[in-house]
């Protein structure tokens, strides 16, 4: 399956206990994602880019404006929502394919159904042989490989993806991302993909947000028109890769700021 979302002028303000005062996070923000596109939103830190991701996935709403998947609002927290965090968010004592049927359990399945359906989830993030492994038995990134399998088992409308590859190592992360690529574009899921890595942005999606500082709105928005989505190494190879980055470089004015 397949959605499409729509933020519609939306606003954010969050109490704050200690101050008393408010903090708008995002303001006037509107941008949307195709059924099947891949968005890259991309921000300074503390810009509200995880406030958005938690607004479409119904934890709670916006102060003004709408989400809607598919033309309807989100009301509440949606099944249909995957969700992907810098932390893998593995169950430790849990092995992997039981992980795996963990978001599956409110589904009514049989047992057969929830382990044909993890193990065929499994197999297609390429970790067959560690489906009966634990959490601490696998690597940095064969563990992102098996949250992203957590995530695609309840065939979600829409996948949210949070920094994923921060954490981890540059050669796992190339790595990571390759698959990654490839595994979403073969289930051809709407993304919309969280990242401070100017780079993984042009080389991930089919369009880029750039938002402001907090609070946050969209400054930018363009699309990237190269090939190879699925393939983030062949994408970064192509000429053209390097002026979105200097565009998005641009944009954020990362050159006026001292490190
Ligand atoms: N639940 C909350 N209560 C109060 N303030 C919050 C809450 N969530 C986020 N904020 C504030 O909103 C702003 C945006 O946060 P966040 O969405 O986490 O930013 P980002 O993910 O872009 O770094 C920050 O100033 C943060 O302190
Ligand atoms: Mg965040």
């Amino acid at each position: 399956m397949t959605s499409s979302l729509d933020l519609k002028d939306i606003t954010k303000v969050f109490p704050d206990r200690k101050t008393g005062h408010e903090i708008t996070a995002v303001t006037g923000m509107s941008f949307s994602v195709k059924p099947g596109e891949l968005v890259a939103v991309v921000g300074p830190s503390g810009c509200g880019k995880s406030t958005i991701l938690n607004m479409v996935s119904g934890l709670y709403g916006p102060s003004q404006g709408e989400v809607l998947i598919n033309g309807e609002p989100v009301r509440s927290t949606r099944s249909d929502v995957g969700f992907m965090l810098q932390k893998d968010l593995l169950l430790p004592w849990r092995n992997i394919v039981s992980n795996v049927e963990f978001g599956l359990e409110e589904k009514k399945l049989t047992r057969k159904e929830r382990r044909d359906r993890a193990l065929s989830e499994i197999d297609r993030v390429r970790l067959s042989e560690f489906a009966f492994h634990y959490p601490h038995q696998l690597s940095g990134g064969m563990r992102q490989r098996a949250a992203l399998a957590r995530t695609l088992a309840i065939d979600p409308e829409i996948v949210l993806l949070d920094e994923p590859f921060s954490a981890l190592d540059a050669q796992t992360k190339v790595v990571l991302q390759k698959s990654f690529s490839a595994t979403i574009a073969e289930t051809g899921v709407t993304c919309l993909l969280i990242t401070h890595d100017l780079q993984e942005a042009v080389i991930m999606s089919d369009r880029v947000v750039v938002l402001s500082g907090r609070p946050g709105t969209v400054v930018d928005e363009f699309p990237i028109d190269l090939p190879h989505r699925d393939d983030p190494m062949a994408r970064s190879m192509e000429p053209g890769t390097r002026d979105y980055v200097k565009r998005l470089f641009d944009t954020l004015h990362l050159e006026d700021q001292a490190a």
